[in-house]
């Protein structure tokens, strides 16, 4: 069976864009995969964390995987550093990397932009190589993810082909799978921007955990654009954008959404927008909070020792080809 590797970062609110980007693409891949999500807390630590809080954002984002969908009988759910042979893999793959590739990545820019290069933190510079420790331990071979992880997945490629033929045969090379409809939703507040968890101003994104009203008071203050037809068009990012978290909530084409929409105003759209989703976020909202802890670190705990399995059989091959056999070589 092929398998698939993805994970969230436990910062700031989980969002629609997370779900319809990625989490509920994972649901769907599971059944036809041998499938690992990771709750990648190692990765949080490049931004200053609060540590009780990071506890909780770790918990609570393991229960958003449960209710989105992914069932722990079929799927190897775990917390990152739970599972060392991430971070051993990361130094050993820190040693083929160049600065110049990292400084390259998106993400880097512009996450560092806002700090002088002087106090910017090592770990968002190598976020991407833990990132790609994270994939190649499991030999995987598909990566579900939305757009803005696309460049870290072409380093992934990149230091695994890299590897490859340095020392033989080791990594599986894995492919992106970024959605055609979902990959980047943008913020209902500036359609230029993507939704993001780190967004300081929380209107421009439905949080997974936001409530009906709110839901409701930030889909009628959605910034929309000029004119009154409501159709997918490139040149009107703000109604295409709507429309696509309105299609996919609703499993509708684009086709049945523009007749659906057909001569109906703005304010319609927003309603029927708001009732949607929180008819998607109800139910949702209700299996988050019937999991137990109980239940959930138990799930945890089998998932880092499945993954750990896993992992090991990769990290004790890379060390072998690099001449890193400590005591028994001697
Ligand atoms: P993170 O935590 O920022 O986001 C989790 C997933 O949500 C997707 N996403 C979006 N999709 C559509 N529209 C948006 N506005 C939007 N915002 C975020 C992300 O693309 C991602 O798939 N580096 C990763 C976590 C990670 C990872 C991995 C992922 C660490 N190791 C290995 C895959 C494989 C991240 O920060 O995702």
């Amino acid at each position: 069976m092929k398998r698939i590797f993805s994970g969230a970062q436990p910062t700031g609110n989980l969002h629609l864009g997370n779900y319809l980007g990625a989490l509920r693409n994972w649901t769907q891949l599971q059944h036809e995969y041998e499938s690992f999500f990771c709750i990648v807390d190692l990765h949080a630590l490049t931004q200053p964390q609060n540590p009780q809080s990071l506890i909780t954002k770790t918990k609570e984002l393991a229960k958003l995987y449960l209710a989105a969908g992914i069932d722990p009988t079929v799927s190897t759910i775990f917390i990152q550093s739970d599972v060392a042979e991430h971070t051993e893999l990361t130094w050993l793959l820190n040693c083929q990397t160049r600065i110049g590739e990292l400084e390259r990545m998106t993400q880097f820019k512009e996450k560092g932009r806002n700090t002088e290069r002087e106090s910017t933190g090592v770990g968002l510079l190598d976020y991407p190589v833990l990132m790609a420790a994270d994939i190649l331990l499991y030999q995987t071979d598909l990566v579900p993810v939305g757009e803005d992880q696309k460049q870290h997945l072409e380093l992934t490629r990149d230091l695994a082909q890299r590897f490859n033929r340095d020392y033989g045969e080791t990594f599986r090379i894995p492919e992106p799978f970024i959605p055609k409809a979902g990959a980047r939703i943008m913020s209902l507040s500036d359609p230029t921007k993507k939704m993001a968890k780190s967004d300081v101003d929380p209107s421009g994104s439905i949080g997974l955990l936001d409530d009906a009203d709110i839901v409701t008071r930030k889909f009628k203050r959605a910034v929309t654009d000029s004119g009154t037809e409501i159709k997918f068009d490139n040149t009107r990012p703000a109604i295409t954008n709507l429309l696509t978290i309105y299609a996919l909530l609703t499993n509708q084409t684009n086709e049945q959404v523009e007749n659906n929409f057909a001569g109906k105003g703005y304010g319609q759209l927003k309603s029927e927008l708001s009732e949607a989703c929180i008819a998607f976020l109800q139910p949702f909202q209700e299996r988050f909070h019937n999991i137990t802890d109980e239940h959930l670190r138990d799930i945890l705990t089998g998932g880092a020792r499945r993954a750990r399995e896993s992992a090991s059989q990769t990290l004790d091959t890379v060390k072998e080809r690099l001449g890193i056999v400590g005591a028994r070589g001697i």
